[in-house]
């Protein structure tokens, strides 16, 4: 799966990204053509909308570039995960007004790729959501090492949320971004829990196993 996720950022990168790159040229020799194509009267309509389209196509390739590079970034195995999600935060900071606080307690070299993904895109979630859904002014990430594993929680204080009757009005809706966490933990062998609640802020806190593998060696899992 690694090897998969790292193709597809590739793919991302060569395929719909360079389409992207076109459309956004199209658009732009449009608009500068505009002058000549229509009356002065449609011109003043015209011009706004096409300026708006174009910071759209701008903003559609920066979102899919970052997701192409995480995937490259957060599945190279070489990366620690304490690098990658140092760039998370950057890339968050860049965005949001929101503080976030980056807190890694003890070395996380222990990780398998797949719960290196895992808590990448644990984070994503959540730093999504946070931007997304808190209304939070600041927010904090600790990453711990511990005897059992890893313990990974994200913490904002934002709006809360009614946690049972939002999950599962979310998952109707097919939103399944904190259920799709659930379930990705729950298949490493971890826990997961969500407190929130209206007017407190929220708090997801994960665990993941130290993985030792059938025969008491280090876990490699690809
Ligand atoms: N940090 C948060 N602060 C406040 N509300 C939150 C927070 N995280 C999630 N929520 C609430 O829980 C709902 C479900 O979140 P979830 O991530 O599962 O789905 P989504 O963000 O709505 O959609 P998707 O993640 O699929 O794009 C959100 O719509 C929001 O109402
Ligand atoms: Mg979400």
């Amino acid at each position: 799966t690694e090897k998969r996720l790292l193709r597809l950022g590739f793919d991302l990168h060569d395929g719909p990204l360079q389409d992207l790159a076109d459309l956004a040229a199209e658009v732009r020799r449009l608009r500068d053509e505009l002058p000549q194509l229509a009356r002065a009267r449609d011109r003043q309509r015209l011009t706004p909308r096409f300026e708006a389209l174009e910071e759209r196509v701008v903003a559609l390739d920066g979102a899919l570039r970052e997701i192409a590079q995480s995937f490259s970034g957060a599945t190279s195995t070489q990366q620690s995960l304490d690098w990658v999600l140092r760039c998370q935060v950057v890339a968050f900071m860049k965005k949001s007004d929101i503080g976030l606080k980056l807190d890694v307690h003890g070395s996380l070299e222990f990780l398998t790729p797949s719960q290196r993904i895992a808590i990448f895109r644990i984070v994503q979630e959540a730093l999504s959501n946070i931007h997304d859904h808190s209304g939070a002014t600041s927010a904090r990430i600790r990453v711990a090492n511990t005897s059992k594993g890893v313990e990974v929680d994200i913490v904002d204080d934002g709006d809360g949320f009614d946690v049972d009757k939002t999950l599962i009005g979310a998952a109707r809706r097919g939103r399944l971004g904190l259920v799709g966490v659930a379930e990705r933990v729950r298949m490493l062998g971890g826990t997961f829990d969500v407190r929130s609640a209206p007017g407190s802020g929220t708090r997801l806190e994960l665990t993941l196993p130290r993985w030792t593998g059938a025969t008491g060696l280090q876990g490699h899992d690809s």
